[in-house]
């Protein structure tokens, strides 16, 4: 039997990669601190919790709409009221497995065979991944260090030709932290809606702001970007819920159509627990006390990292305004040695960094080798002495 050709070119995730390695070490009873965390490191608030054990009492346990329960589906669209000022019709919502099945279905639903999606770079792993598997080819567009790793309206402008179907915008980003102001995303819409470009907005670390900053949904702009733009977001950053599975997306009318159709032949419905307690973690008045609470132990421990690591010489790190993760550039450390291993790009460094305990992200997984990630998705005592042995670790790098 053989693997398809579409299957084949899937690449394997470097992230999950890094993280088997310090798990054995770990097993082997090597003291590995790991910045590999793509998940809150809270429990799930007891509210949501309680919820899916009632679902369980009251046998809500059978198939949903394809699409997802109606009051699920009300849920979301009064978030998206009340966050993002965007008026929705339910029948434009379509709940997923997990914010990766909407993006996939996004994807699916916009992209023939041979169009061109445009990704600026540093990116999340897996966008390229599904842009492949449904057929599309991947333009690439050089977010500058200098620009935040933000991409400018005139780098995409220069990046569309008569194949481009559609941008894939991340704000706030993962890897590197950014995130867009309204004035650079009208920007980016303004060149959108000039050339007829489609816009998939994946907002997942929407909650996850800081400094100040606020989070602006490119599909705010104008009503053609609303009607151009399918808006991404889900339960797992914002409620601690990676576990329950639940993602969800806003389109015009006869895209959402067009996907629910596909998740009922492909998935028929996500869970009807997780589905439940979805309703009552975006409505119940916890909600947005625990994401206060969260969103406020995230940005003590971003402050922390950015000051242990700021005066490092020969590296650069750039203050991260949003989600969970800080960019590091390494690029000045290349050519250096430790332990035998010569460090020339990034998975050097990751892989020598591990033998002196400390488990970081290759930036070359998101298409940036001279960078690396760390999560601060763990504890204040795991930043501390991870940071410690990194710094240790770079000095005595020869
Ligand atoms: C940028 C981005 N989008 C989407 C997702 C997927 O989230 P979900 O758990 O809802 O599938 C992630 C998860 O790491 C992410 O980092």
């Amino acid at each position: 039997m053989s693997v398809s050709k579409k299957v084949k070119e899937i690449a394997p995730s470097l992230t999950l990669e890094i993280t088997a390695k310090a798990k054995k070490m770990k097993a082997e009873g090597i003291s590995v601190i790991g910045f590999g965390a793509g998940e809150p490191d809270f429990n799930t608030p007891e509210y949501i919790i309680n919820s899916a054990k009632k679902a369980l009492d009251i046998g809500f346990t059978k198939y949903t709409p394809a699409s997802g329960m109606v009051e699920l589906k009300k849920a979301v669209c009064e978030k998206f009221e009340k966050d993002n000022n965007l008026k929705y019709d339910p029948a434009q919502i379509v709940i997923s497995s997990g914010a990766k099945s909407s993006l996939y279905h996004a994807i699916c639903a916009i992209v023939d065979d041979g169009d061109e999606v445009i990704l600026p770079s540093p990116y999340w792993l897996t966008y390229p991944e599904l842009i492949k598997l449904a057929g599309g080819v991947c333009i690439y567009v050089q977010a500058k260090k200098e620009n935040g790793y933000k991409m400018t309206a005139e780098q995409f402008e220069k990046a569309i030709t008569n194949k481009t179907k559609c941008l894939i915008l991340n704000t706030p980003n993962n890897p590197t932290g950014a995130v867009y102001t309204k004035e650079e995303i009208t920007a980016i819409a303004n060149v959108a809606e000039k050339h007829g470009v489609y816009v998939i907005s994946d907002e997942i670390y929407e909650k996850l702001v800081y400094d100040g900053e606020a989070h602006y949904s490119i599909a705010e702009c104008s009503d053609y970007m609303k009607e151009h733009t399918i808006v991404i977001n889900g339960m797992s950053k914002a409620y601690a819920m990676t576990g329950w599975r639940i993602g969800y997306l806003a389109a015009p009318i006869e895209i959402a159509k067009a996907i629910s159709s596909m998740q009922s032949h492909t998935a028929s419905n996500p869970c009807s627990i997780a589905q439940y307690a979805s309703v009552t973690a975006l409505t119940d008045v916890e909600g947005d006390k625990f994401i206060g609470e969260m969103q406020k132990v995230f940005d003590q421990r971003r402050r922390l990292m950015v000051d242990m690591l700021k005066d490092v010489e020969d590296i650069v790190c750039i203050q991260p305004k949003g989600a969970f993760y800080v960019f590091v550039n390494i690029s000045k450390l290349f050519g250096k040695e430790f332990d035998g291993i010569k460090i020339e790009g990034s998975l050097s460094f990751a892989d020598a960094a591990l033998k002196k305990g400390i488990a970081v992200i290759p930036g070359v997984a998101f298409g940036a080798d001279e960078c690396i990630r760390l999560s601060y998705a763990i504890s204040i005592e795991d930043i501390k002495e991870g940071l410690t042995r990194l710094i240790s670790f770079i000095k005595e790098l020869k």
